[in-house]
């Protein structure tokens, strides 16, 4: 297939072609503005194409790729190669947004002279503009910055600490908790992290780190009082198999679609229905004319009614 044809002609449509491009400094003066950044995960071409071209500001390439895209039971298991083969895809399509490539788990937890090095990889092999990295990593954010690596953090539930905060729960309940998270939220703004996103936290939280930060947040289930919102793709048209987390808003039942579109085309094919001879390719008129010579006299092998309105097709379409 080829990937020019693949939307609209045309190209990307207005709304993302013809604005500037996201960087992570572009997105502290949106916070500036009081404009809302949207975020969506994407793993693929086709679908970071789509969020580009819907005007969606920053795609993040999630290690939830794990679980929605490779069947994981959660992100632990995606390695670096995997996330960048798929940063790769993405990074094809997008013209506008700010690339942001998450760091998979493994990928900086031991040294921060370990995490730079595989943080350059994203950027250097992979095209990533960005890496995001969980936890209040300071010293490793620090780096990153020096590095001239742009760096978002993220706190409160993170899903690469699953097994430690033993399922995925609603962090910083209480007060003492809500205050440990505005610091560490504090302390990797201070150290260059260019965006904060924020998970699985009640909003009262979400509100007070928002207001206190000179760089944005971007909430997943943390309330509408954040800078930006993220969701995850699949979460939003429903390709998940489960039911949706409360934070999850589905603006489209992509599974539904798909579902019956297969059903219709597997039956399509059993009854013999798909393809038509319109959607078959023909010989040109001059080796049509030449086979029926050839086949006078003999007992055709196929319909010469059907032939009636063949044409000839030069290219494949
Ligand atoms: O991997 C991911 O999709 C994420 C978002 C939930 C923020 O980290």
């Amino acid at each position: 297939m080829n990937p020019a044809k693949f939307s609209s002609p045309g190209g990307p449509s207005p709304s993302s072609a013809s604005l500037p491009k996201v960087t992570m400094p572009a997105l502290s003066e949106m916070k500036r503005q009081g404009k809302p950044i949207c975020a969506l995960t994407a793993y693929d071409y086709a679908t970071a194409r789509l969020a580009d071209e819907a005007g969606v500001d920053f795609i993040l390439v999630g290690d939830s790729l794990a679980m929605v895209v490779l069947g994981h039971e959660n992100t632990l298991a995606v390695t670096v190669d995997e996330m960048l083969h798929h940063t790769r895809a993405v990074r094809r399509a997008v013209r506008r947004a700010l690339v942001v490539a998450d760091m998979p788990f493994g990928s900086y937890h031991g040294t921060v002279a370990e995490g730079v090095a595989n943080a350059v990889r994203f950027m250097k092999e992979a095209g990533a503009e960005a890496v995001k990295i969980e936890g209040p990593r300071v010293e490793l954010v620090r780096a990153l910055a020096d590095a001239e690596i742009p760096v978002a953090g993220h706190l409160g539930l993170t899903p690469q600490s699953v097994h430690r905060m033993g399922g995925y729960r609603v962090q910083a309940r209480s007060v003492e908790a809500m205050r440990r998270l505005e610091a560490d939220a504090q302390a990797l703004a201070e150290a260059g992290a260019g965006a904060i996103v924020l998970e699985g936290i009640p909003r009262e939280a979400a509100a007070r780190i928002t207001a206190a930060l000179p760089v944005p947040t971007i909430g997943i289930g943390a309330g509408p009082d954040c800078d930006g919102q993220i969701l995850v793709f699949h979460d939003l048209v429903n390709l998940t198999f489960a039911p949706a987390a409360k934070f999850v808003r589905r603006y489209a039942d992509a599974g539904a679609v798909f579902r019956s579109a297969i059903e219709r085309y597997r039956e399509d094919v059993e009854h013999r229905a798909f393809p038509s001879d319109a959607e078959s390719y023909h010989l040109p008129g001059e080796a049509r004319a030449a086979l029926a010579s050839d086949l006078d006299g003999e007992d055709a092998p196929v319909n010469r009614d059907a032939w009636e309105g063949w044409s000839s097709e030069p290219t494949v379409q």
